[in-house]
């Protein structure tokens, strides 16, 4: 079966053609570049910016995969989380689609779709596994029963994983969103130049970012321009030091705790190299499995929601086409 997945609970408008939650036949992401000098995204923005690229948008992932819209047998969007009118542009667009085409429908849940990222590019991975999500808005450890059965373990109590680096980039003049940014020039930085708190309370998987972007914020103000120019890679590696320790510390604990064997990271911030360089590395010492999505499988794609929405059809079938935006969609 041939599923359409449609992506746009940000500032990413995405669609992609996927068989059977295997294959990618496309992939298409657009990332808007009308945010870039607000520094941030723009709600009001986003949603116009996904209104005015949607279709293109679509008819290139068609037109890469090389099948047209009699081809496809589920239609999957994202219903949340998201930002309200980002998720409805896209989530109506993928109702009305399927509506007129008489194509089944399923609504897809992001985080389900940051997973599935997984689950669509490793074919062994265990069906009960543990699963960190650290994307900008969520950082999230979860124990996958199977698919659809999940315990979250912890969560962030202030910013997300991915908020954290961009907060740090901006303040470190590397640009919006500056995540990647920053993982570039850490690796010519010292980590260990500034030991920044580490917000580790060993008993419970909680994560909290608020006290590190902080401390690097009070650190920074107390460098005159020529020590900051000298030291920005220092800062950028030692702020990603300690960033990335508590999650591997976390996930590592969890993993061992629970006798569970396969280990996942997705979202965006998956892609950084400290965090899979250090987090392969103490799970391979406790003889766990480390997998993670390619890099553009990390950040918003569609592929990881009709990968998830078919998993989903195949355990539940078609969703209904009154399904509604849901901005603070739980993944329990
Ligand atoms: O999953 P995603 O595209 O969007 C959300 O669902 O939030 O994640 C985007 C986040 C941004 O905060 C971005 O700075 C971060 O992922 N990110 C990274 C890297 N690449 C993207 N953070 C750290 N290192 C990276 N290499
Ligand atoms: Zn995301």
């Amino acid at each position: 079966m041939l599923i359409l997945g449609i992506e746009t609970s940000c500032d990413e408008t995405a669609a992609a053609v996927v068989r059977d939650g295997r294959d990618i036949l496309s992939n298409v992401i657009l990332s808007q570049a009308a945010h870039v000098r607000f520094g941030g995204v723009v709600p009001e923005v986003a949603s116009r910016e996904h209104v005015k690229t949607i279709i293109p948008v679509l008819d290139q992932a068609l037109s890469e995969a090389d099948v047209t819209l009699e081809d496809i047998g589920l239609v999957a969007a994202t219903m949340g989380p998201g930002l309200i009118g980002p998720l409805l542009v896209g989530l109506t667009f993928a109702k009305g689609l399927a509506y007129a085409r008489g194509i089944p429908f399923v609504p897809v849940n992001h985080l389900e779709g940051h997973f599935a990222a997984n689950v669509l590019e490793h074919h062994d991975l265990d069906r009960h596994h543990l699963s960190l999500i650290v994307s900008g808005g969520h950082t999230l450890l979860v124990e996958v029963v199977e698919f659809g059965n999940y315990h979250i373990l912890g969560r962030t109590k202030d910013d997300a994983a991915g908020e954290a680096f961009d907060k740090v980039a901006k303040l470190l003049d590397l640009g919006y969103p500056g995540g990647a940014e920053l993982d570039r020039l850490a690796q010519s930085g010292n980590p260990r130049y500034v030991r920044f708190p580490r917000a580790v309370r060993h008993e419970d998987y909680q994560f909290s970012y608020s006290g590190l972007k902080t401390a690097v914020a009070l650190h920074l103000k107390k460098l005159s321009p020529e020590e900051l120019e000298k030291h920005r890679a220092d800062i950028a590696a030692s702020f990603q030091e300690a960033a990335v320790e508590v999650l591997v510390e976390k996930t590592t604990k969890a993993a061992s705790q629970k006798g569970i064997r396969d280990v996942t990271i997705s979202g965006g911030v998956a892609a950084n190299s400290r965090l899979r360089q250090m987090m392969a590395k103490q799970l391979g010492q406790h003889n766990r499995r480390l997998f993670y999505p390619s890099p553009s499988l990390c950040t918003d794609n569609a592929a990881m929601i009709a990968a998830a929405g078919f998993y989903r059809f195949v355990k539940d079938g078609p969703g209904e086409l009154i399904a509604n935006a849901i901005p603070y969609l739980t993944l329990d």
